[in-house]
């Protein structure tokens, strides 16, 4: 048997209701707050991502899926979805068309990582990107949204987490300071974050090394470092969270592991996912629209991680559909009639199984009750005869004879327009 690659996984039946649950309120929570679907092709130029996400970041060093194609192009499967979401917003000049460029997206993502619970190498994410506002207020709408899309799928016992990670005016100060307050001790740190030292200091809070924590937690704060502009920022973001009546916590540690952050960061942990627990993480990118070429302007957005959502989610969401009626014929000359009342059925609108192969009744009913229809039909002889169906109840055991032509009347539950 040819199995799945590591770090892949397939969503099978019994697991897909919850993933269809998950996805429907991802797109009535994007209604809700005037956003957009839109969709992007997984495969796009390297240079897309080595620009937007940044050279410094794990990402781009070591888990892109690049390539060189037939015709010799280099291409990524895309890790993120952020700068395939800028690259289109320029593209098609979204800006014109759209009174507020509000954007989402739902796919998958490749990232070369080590595979573990919470943590694959295609995962699905649910992106959501706003273009053109700078002001504090969106970032405040942006993590509002981002908590009740949680909230809507039933997930209790979260925590956000908050902080703003500064501007290019400011940022250098804290770059500085983190290398002083390091000083010597950057050479007991891993080689990860030696190298991190030299590309970009703010990514050594994304060490998880144990050994390098302890000197990681002594280091300077980025909020202590913003400009007056920032700091300004950071305060009307919290305002209005308190006005929201938002629980969060300002994470000092929350520094993104991508490079295009600018000032407001956050994420949304849940609780039993073990270490991999941020079910979804965003922050603004005011200076990326342009970065990659295109005009002047402010962005800001999250992405969730479906597969960790999925976890997270309630036992009972997304409980699949019960089958309404398993069609039984008995004897050979029921068998076609047995097909076009099934036939029949499910144009009306109800979901109908049937026997193929003209087993016994006895095997037939069986199979009726492994899939667990809500109703046995059974039509044979005598039924055709008189245009009736046998039904029964497979939750009373009740069973009655009812006209053809009262079927519709009889399956559909009480009150209710289809089955
Ligand atoms: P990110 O933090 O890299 O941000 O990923 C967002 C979420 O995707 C994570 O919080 C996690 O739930 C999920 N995720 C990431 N990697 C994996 C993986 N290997 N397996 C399973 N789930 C994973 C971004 O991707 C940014 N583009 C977010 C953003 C949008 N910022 C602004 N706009």
């Amino acid at each position: 048997m040819i199995s799945s690659v590591r770090g892949t996984h397939d969503i099978v039946p019994g697991e897909v209701g919850r993933w269809q649950a998950l996805e429907a309120v991802a797109r009535e929570v994007c209604r809700r707050y005037g956003y957009q679907e839109i969709r992007t092709p997984v495969l796009e130029r390297e240079e897309l991502f080595a620009k937007g996400t940044g050279e410094s970041t794990d990402i781009v060093q070591k888990e892109m899926y690049s390539f060189t194609d037939k015709g010799g192009e280099r291409v990524t499967m895309r890790p993120e979805a952020t700068p395939s979401m800028v690259r289109a917003f320029v593209q098609h000049s979204l800006e014109q068309s759209m009174a507020t460029a509000k954007l989402y997206s739902l796919g998958p993502m490749f990232r070369y990582e080590r595979p573990q619970k919470g943590r694959y190498r295609q995962f699905h994410q649910l992106d959501v990107e706003a273009f053109g506002i700078a002001a504090p207020s969106l970032d405040a709408e942006v993590i509002e949204m981002a908590a009740e899309f949680v909230r809507a799928l039933g997930i209790e016992r979260t925590e956000l987490l908050v902080n703003s990670v500064g501007c290019p005016a400011c940022r250098p100060a804290f770059g500085a300071a983190l290398l002083a307050a390091l000083g010597d001790q950057i050479a007991e740190l891993c080689a990860d974050c030696q190298r991190r030292a030299q590309t970009n200091p703010l990514r050594i809070f994304d060490c998880k090394i144990p050994k390098d924590q302890p000197i990681i937690d002594g280091l300077p704060h980025s909020v202590d470092y913003l400009c007056a502009e920032c700091r300004e920022h950071f305060d009307a973001v919290q305002q209005a969270l308190e006005a929201y009546g938002i629980d969060f916590r300002v994470s000092h540690r929350l520094v993104r592991g991508l490079d295009y952050y600018t000032r407001t960061t956050f994420e949304i942990l849940g609780q039993g996912l073990g270490s991999q627990n941020a079910v979804l993480g965003g922050g603004r990118y005011d200076n990326l629209v342009k970065a990659l070429g295109g005009p002047d302007r402010a962005g800001i957005g999250f992405a969730a991680g479906l597969e960790r959502l999925v976890l997270a989610m309630p036992e009972s969401a997304g409980a699949a559909a019960k089958v309404k009626a398993f069609v039984v014929s008995v004897g050979e000359e029921a068998r076609l009639p047995a097909q076009v009342l099934a036939r029949d059925l499910r144009h009306d609108g109800f979901s109908v199984l049937v026997d193929y192969d003209g087993r016994s009744l006895r095997s037939q009913m069986k199979r009726a009750d492994r899939a667990d229809a809500s109703y046995v039909l059974i039509v044979g002889g005598d039924e055709l005869e008189r245009g009736e169906v046998t039904v029964k109840d497979m939750t009373t055991g009740q069973q009655s004879t009812v006209a053809r032509t009262a079927l519709v009347q009889r399956l559909k539950p009480v009150g209710d327009a289809a089955g």
